[in-house]
C-alpha cells in the first residue's frame, strides 16, 4: 500500500484511466471492465482493476485539482509501476465553436498553478504536453469510432470559481479550447518519471453560453470519451 492508495503490489495494472470523480471510476469499472474488483477505498478515492479487450486496465479516482491529482499520479507511477495514464474528465468550453458533450484531447496544458514555478525556481515556464504516442492513437481510435474529437490546448486552473473571466477570453484568443483542473500536473509528473500521459475531456459546461450538463449526466454520459480512452490505453 502507498500513502494514499490501499492496493497490494501487483493489484494495479500498468495502464490506468484517471477520472476526477471516484464514483465515475466505479461507473467505468462496472460498465466496461471484465472481472472488475476494487483495490482501494482509502479516503473514498476508489480504484478498480479489470480487463478491457483482454488487457488489464485500472481506473483510479484522482480527486479535483492539481494537488490531489498529483498525489495519485505520483504514487501510481512510483509505487505501483504504472506506465500509461489517461485522465478522463470534464471541462468548461472557452471557445464559441465547442458544444456541450464535445470530446477534446488536450495536446498541451497551460496553467496558473504555482506548482511548476516552484519546481523550476520561477526560471522557466515549463510547457506540459501530452505523450505523442497516446495522442496519436487516441486520434486514430476516435476516427475509427466515428467520433469528432477536437485536439488542442487547454488551461489547467487552480480555481473553479474565478474572479478573472477576462483571462479566459484572452486564452481563447490564443487558441486555448477549454478549462479543467488537472492536466498540467499530470503531464509534468508523467514526464518527470518517464510515464506516458494523455488528457481526454468532455465539455460539461460552456463558459461563453452558460449551458451546463447535470451532475447525473456528468457521472454517466461520458461514454464516448471513455471508449476512446480504453481503446487507446490497450493499443
Ligand atoms: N472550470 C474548471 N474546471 C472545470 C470546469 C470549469 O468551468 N468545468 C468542468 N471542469
Amino acid at each position: 500500500m502507498s500513502t494514499h492508495i490501499g492496493a497490494n503490489p501487483g493489484e494495479i495494472a500498468e495502464r490506468v484511466l484517471m477520472p476526477g470523480d471516484p464514483l465515475r471510476a466505479k461507473w467505468i469499472a462496472e460498465t466496461y471492465l471484465e472481472d472488475a474488483r476494487c483495490y482501494s477505498t482509502v479516503r473514498g478515492m476508489l480504484g478498480f482493476t479489470g480487463r478491457w479487450s483482454g488487457t488489464e486496465v485500472s481506473v483510479q479516482g484522482s480527486g479535483m485539482g492539481m494537488p490531489s491529482a498529483s498525489i495519485y499520479a505520483h504514487e501510481l507511477i512510483n509505487d505501483y509501476g504504472v506506465t500509461s495514464l489517461i485522465r478522463v474528465g470534464s471541462c468548461g468550453a472557452l471557445t464559441e465553436d465547442l458544444r456541450l458533450r464535445d470530446v477534446i484531447a488536450a495536446n498541451g496544458s497551460s496553467t496558473d498553478s504555482n506548482m511548476n514555478r516552484v519546481r523550476f525556481d520561477g526560471l522557466v515556464d515549463y510547457a506540459p504536453v501530452a505523450d505523442f504516442g497516446l495522442l496519436r492513437t487516441s486520434v486514430e481510435v476516435a476516427e475509427r469510432r466515428g467520433i469528432a474529437m477536437r485536439v488542442g490546448p487547454v488551461l489547467a486552473a487552480d480555481a473553479f470559481y474565478t474572479d478573472r473571466p477576462d483571462l479566459y477570453d484572452t486564452l481563447a484568443d490564443y487558441g486555448v479550447l477549454a478549462v479543467e483542473m488537472e492536466s498540467a500536473a499530470l503531464y509534468t509528473i508523467a514526464a518527470r518519471f518517464r510515464a506516458r500521459a494523455l488528457t481526454l475531456l468532455t465539455v460539461s459546461d460552456h463558459l461563453k453560453t452558460g449551458e451546463k450538463t447535470s451532475a447525473q449526466e456528468r457521472e454517466q454520459t461520458f461514454s464516448q470519451m471513455v471508449e476512446i480512452a480504453l481503446d487507446t490505453i490497450v493499443a
